[in-house]
């Protein structure tokens, strides 16, 4: 199986800070946001990952990330040269997976814990946690075992099982992203994607174990890095009720 990092787009939303650098590389508690979705891929014994990037300071990440050697990985990159969506920048992916099964990874989400995905091997697979706040994510109806829709942030989300930003494809994802069209925000949506697969018969799910949030507003930068602090913001938050 081969890595994807998706880390496209503008940053638009976490603008200033994303004027002087690319949004993945600003820091979640001691380490640039990037390193996390890596570190997930890594937990996956994967080795092989190419990183889609954005042109806004990508030269940032290729000078912090290089070949991999650091992370006992080797990387490859792609430039998305306009954030067309997140199933665009997937597709930039396909001569480097070559055949293979992929992970796909968005740079801004965060997991807490390493996931087992040996035992896919066709298909689609998506990662479900539960939110107060489905109305901003892919939303997934499920019935039993089966899932049997998404919807991209619903008004009114029938459940509150949000897609998180891990998917494991099989090289049918190549011919469905080429088969889709935009959406009214003008992007190829990986939800119609993950749609494409429900309606095949061929999506898995599973759930996250653990903490799981992406960190592409304000508030979610501020979540993910009091989640990634962890005991030192226990001790910060201790030490400030002190009279
Ligand atoms: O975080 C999980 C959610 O991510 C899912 O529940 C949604 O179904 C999915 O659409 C996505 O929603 P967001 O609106 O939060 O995605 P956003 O546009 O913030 O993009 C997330 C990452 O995807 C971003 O950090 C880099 C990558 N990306 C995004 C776009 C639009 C690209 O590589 N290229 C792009 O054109």
């Amino acid at each position: 199986m081969k890595g994807v990092i998706l880390a496209g787009g503008t940053g638009a939303r976490l603008s200033p800070l994303t004027n002087v650098t690319n949004k993945h590389l600003l820091p979640i508690y001691n380490k640039p946001m990037i390193y996390y979705p890596i570190e997930t891929l890594q937990s996956m014994g994967l080795t092989e990952v190419i990183i889609i990037s954005g042109r806004e300071h990508c030269g940032h990440i290729l000078s912090l990330l290089g070949s991999g050697k650091g992370f006992g990985m080797k990387f490859a990159y792609e430039i998305q040269e306009e954030a067309g969506g997140i199933a665009q920048a997937l597709g930039l992916s396909e001569d480097f997976t070559d055949k293979d099964n992929i992970a796909v990874i968005l740079g801004d989400n965060i997991f807490e814990r390493p996931f087992d995905v040996s035992s896919f091997n066709h298909g689609a697979k998506i990662f479900l946690k539960r939110v107060t706040d489905p109305q901003r994510f892919g939303v997934a109806e499920i019935k039993g075992d089966t899932v049997i829709g998404i919807e991209e942030k619903p008004v009114a989300p029938k459940t509150d099982y949000a897609v998180t930003g891990l998917y494991l494809y099989d090289q049918t994802v190549f011919s469905i992203i080429k088969s889709l069209k935009p959406s009214k925000r003008k992007e190829l949506e990986i939800t119609d994607v993950n749609n494409a697969y429900v309606t095949r018969g061929e999506m898995q799910f599973d759930f996250v174990d653990g903490y799981w949030t992406d960190a592409g507003t304000f508030e979610s930068l501020l979540r993910a890095n009091m989640l990634a602090a962890g005991q030192t913001l226990e001790k910060i938050l201790r030490d400030l009720q002190r009279p």
